[in-house]
């Protein structure tokens, strides 16, 4: 017997999704190599050092502006509610204790979820602004130089909590099972509803008697 579904994202918001993961890899992967010497044959990926030059700050733009998509999508299920700060109060007996612990009952996302999703605007806004200022082919040359090198160091501070955010992301992904189901099928187990977002699935159940 097939076990019953929930709806959690449409086709449009997956694809959206898989777009800025793709994105996120190819400027994450031509990134490193332009940052490290030992890192430089990433470059390969794209073609060369060249291509990796020229190539990068489009992909960082591509990333950004679909980016947006989902913010403007996801942004009405990512503001901070008190259940969120409990939650959080909570994540690291969790953590450890596993379901011994009982979580306060959330929405759509946890609070650990809207932590990331807040991050990562924070960062993207952050690795767009700083990359545009010394983006040599066009920008860089009306930015002063000491502004510039300001702008670098961000730009790989941001990169680097960007990196850090998406392995906990995709990692609490996989670890909470039944979640890939929600990014790849569009749906999730109503049991896995029920279980992790609780208050959701109150809606989407009164929203379908409807
Ligand atoms: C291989 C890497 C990734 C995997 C496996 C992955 C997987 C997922 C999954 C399964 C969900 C659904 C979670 C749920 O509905 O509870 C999700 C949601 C989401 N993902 Fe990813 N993702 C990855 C990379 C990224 C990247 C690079 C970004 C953006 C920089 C991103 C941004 C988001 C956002 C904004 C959501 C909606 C959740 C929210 O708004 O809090 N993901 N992802």
């Amino acid at each position: 017997m097939k076990t019953p579904q929930v709806q959690r994202y449409d086709a449009g918001q997956r694809s959206n999704h898989w777009a800025v993961v793709t994105c996120f890899v190819l400027a994450a992967a031509s990134g490193f190599a332009l940052f490290h010497p030992a890192l430089f044959w990433l470059s390969n990926l794209l073609g060369g050092p060249q291509w990796t030059r020229i190539l990068h700050p489009y992909l960082g733009i591509a990333m950004f502006v679909l980016f947006l998509g989902m913010f403007f999508m996801f942004v009405g299920a990512n503001v901070w509610r008190k259940e969120d700060s409990e939650w959080l109060g909570k994540a690291g007996a969790m953590i450890s204790k596993g379901n011994a612990v009982k979580m306060p009952a959330v929405g759509k996302y946890n609070g650990g979820q809207k932590v990331v999703f807040w991050l990562f605007t924070l960062c993207l806004v952050v690795l767009l602004v700083t990359g545009v200022m010394f983006w040599q082919a066009w920008f860089a040359a009306s930015v002063p130089i000491p502004l510039q090198r300001v702008a670098v160091l961000l730009h790989a501070l941001a990169a680097f909590v960007l990196v850090l955010g998406v392995i906990v992301h995709a990692y609490a992904a996989i670890w909470v099972k039944g979640t890939l189901g929600a990014m790849v099928r569009g749906s999730v187990s109503s049991a896995w509803a029920r279980h992790h977002h609780p208050l959701w699935y109150r809606d989407q159940m009164k929203a379908s008697k409807k």
